[in-house]
């Protein structure tokens, strides 16, 4: 598969068409962790994510023929008009132009919302942009344009609007990037792990704590841009490619412990680039510092799966296997609520049906 095979000439769609679709699509959580990109949104290394479940956003998309010389946009987010939304929604129309002709025919009013609150610091481009990929597609669809794969088509689209928004597409273990372990694996989409996954990984907790809510003091875009001419970026891209092999043996072999600390060394290697980057970013905050510390002591005493990742922010997804449940959670609500700003955590888990 190649770029060419998802352009479509504008012939092809009747835009005389008024209307509205509607979509749903969960976030996820990156336990091999793509970080570093190259045009158009090409990531450096491979990554697979958990799919979740609670954190989700839901898009409405009204078109109609255009009535103007330039289209117009505007969004709506939980009730509330957000200008400042439109300029990335129309960069994302602008890298998919030439898959997605129809856009300049168009005027377009989207509303969205969001499972989670807007301030709580988790990132909503993955759920967003693949909400709007979806919608993208069923607007396809009113146009009478039939495709072969429209999860595959939906997933190169959300791509080009957030590289995270791709894996969203697919329930359970997602991977994006080409990596020589996954076959079917691309640079252009996301596709399933098809490999064969152990028990306790299909049934997976993940807590997100809210240490601090709020807007990051990077955006992803750019902190992926850091990773341009970084002295350790090499290192960096090659152990992520490594260890998306490690990941897939794990999966598969069922290793709590190895699964724990290939997680976490993800997750610390993705800050300790940020940390060596110009300029230097430091995204922890004591808390999250507190809690890691918190949760290596916890595991010490009790031998109990509980692990950590994180993304590129102070807030701290602890992943545990559903079994444990009860026992970790007690945990979680007695010592670990008490570092969340607000004493607020997200209870989300794996989703491993279909979306
Ligand atoms: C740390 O997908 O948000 O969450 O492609 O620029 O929109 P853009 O970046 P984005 O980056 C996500 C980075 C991460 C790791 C991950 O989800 O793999």
């Amino acid at each position: 598969m190649t770029e060419k095979n998802f352009i479509v000439p504008a012939s092809e769609f009747n835009t005389q068409i008024a209307g509205s679709v509607n979509a749903k699509s969960p976030s996820n959580i990156a336990l091999v962790k793509y970080w570093g990109k190259t045009s158009p949104q090409i990531p450096t290394n491979p990554s697979i994510s958990y799919t979740l479940t609670q954190s989700f956003t839901e898009t409405q998309l009204n078109f109609a023929p255009k009535k103007a010389e330039f289209s117009n946009i505007s969004v709506r987010l939980n009730g509330e008009e957000q200008p400042n939304f439109v300029p990335k929604i129309q960069q994302f129309f602008d890298r998919i132009h030439a898959y997605a002709p129809y856009l300049q025919d168009f005027d377009f009013e989207i509303i969205t919302s969001n499972s989670f609150p807007h301030s709580s610091g988790i990132a909503s481009s993955a759920s967003g942009m693949s909400a709007l990929a979806k919608c993208l597609l069923l607007l396809e669809e009113k146009m009478l344009f039939f495709v072969e794969n429209p999860l595959q088509r939906a997933s190169f689209m959300a791509r080009l609007g957030s590289g995270s928004a791709c894996r969203s597409l697919y329930p359970g273990l997602v991977a994006w990037g080409k990596s020589s372990f996954l076959p079917q694996s691309s640079d252009l989409f996301a596709v399933p792990v098809d490999t064969k996954i152990h028990p306790i990984f299909t049934q997976f907790e993940d807590t997100i704590l809210l240490i601090h809510e709020g807007s990051k003091s990077v955006s992803s875009t750019v902190g992926h841009q850091l990773m341009n001419g970084h002295p350790y970026a090499a290192k960096r891209f090659d152990e992520a490619k490594q260890n998306i092999g490690k990941l897939l043996e794990i999966l598969q072999n069922g290793d709590l412990e190895s699964f724990g600390n290939l997680c976490e060394h993800e997750a610390l290697s993705l800050h300790a680039v940020m940390l060596m980057s110009k300029p230097p970013y430091i995204l922890m905050m004591p808390n999250t510092i507190a809690v890691i510390n918190k949760i290596w002591e916890f595991r010490k005493e009790t031998n109990l799966p509980l692990f950590f990742t994180l993304d590129a922010g102070a807030n701290i997804h602890l992943l545990y296997p559903t079994n444990e449940k009860e026992k970790i959670r007690d945990y979680i609500e007695k010592e670990l609520l008490t570092y969340c700003q607000n004493g607020k955590a997200i209870y989300d888990f794996v989703n491993f049906e279909n979306l």
